[in-house]
């Protein structure tokens, strides 16, 4: 898991003149690392002078931009110790799934998975993939792209970014690449998984042979070693007419005291 202090202390923020107010760059920024699971509820926010320092701006900046995130319920202020990120709704954090590849998924369903390749290889990392991945400087990243498909019905696209010492080499995965990862004695055992309706792109649309504009899915996921390292970014689409997300739900055993947060 990578703390918010390390992630942002990991990376300059780019934030640019001609980009709007200081303090709105800094917002998004802080704002993307919480939305990509980077930093976790509960984590503590770096001190404003290191922020300041970081970011190149002033305090009055970092004040400002904290100020706005506190208004928007992403960061709680508590008295005498602190930023903090703020709690995420019960719900999201209630994940009742399991971890489990495309291929176990469709296995399940009795359906045979392929892969079109559509990229596979070691990349110098993008920003938010040193974020999100904690990686450290110089440290490069595996990038692997796959139209997936059951039968002759493309399914989903998946672009996964993953640290390049856990996939050094990206051409020796057959096929699953949680397979490949577990026999390395590296597969996840946790994931933050967030999926949001989506309207396909042209592109995309092409590859998954349905009209440009169709409903889809984004479901980006951020899976976790056993030890706390995040380990994999993917961004996947879905087909919206092809795939159904299910999800057992159960009765809480334990009731709950106090307020819920
Ligand atoms: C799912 C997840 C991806 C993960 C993939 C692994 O589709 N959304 O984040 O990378 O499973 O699947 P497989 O092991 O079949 O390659």
């Amino acid at each position: 898991m990578v703390e918010l202090s390390g992630s942002v202390l990991l990376l300059d923020p780019v934030l640019s003149p001609a980009g709007g107010p200081l303090y709105l760059q800094l917002k998004r920024w802080i704002e993307a690392a919480v939305e990509a699971g980077a930093v976790r509820p509960g984590d503590a926010l770096p001190s404003e002078r290191d922020l300041a320092a970081k970011a190149y701006v002033s305090r009055v900046t970092v004040r400002k931009a904290v100020q706005h995130l506190v208004r928007d319920g992403v960061l709680i202020q508590r008295h005498g110790s602190g930023t903090f990120v703020a709690p995420q709704p019960r719900r999201v954090e209630q994940s009742l799934s399991q971890l489990t590849s495309f291929t176990e998924d469709m296995a399940r369903r009795g359906m045979a998975v392929r892969a079109v390749w559509l990229d596979r290889g070691v990349y110098p990392p993008s920003p938010e993939e040193t974020i999100v991945l904690g990686l450290s400087a110089g440290a490069q990243v595996a990038r692997i792209a796959r139209l997936r498909l059951s039968a002759d019905t493309p399914l989903a696209i998946e672009r996964a970014a993953l640290a390049a010492d856990i996939l050094p080499d990206p051409e020796a995965i057959e096929s699953s690449l949680y397979a490949h990862l577990g026999r390395r004695g590296n597969r996840p055992v946790r994931a933050i998984q967030r999926i949001r309706a989506a309207n396909l792109g042209e592109a995309d649309a092409r590859l998954l042979e349905v009209p440009a504009g169709s409903a889809g899915l984004n479901i980006e996921r951020i899976s976790y070693l056993a030890s706390g390292r995040a380990i994999e970014f993917t961004r996947s689409i879905y087909r919206g007419d092809t795939y159904d997300f299910v999800a057992e739900l159960r009765l809480d055993a334990q009731p709950h005291n106090g307020p819920r947060r």
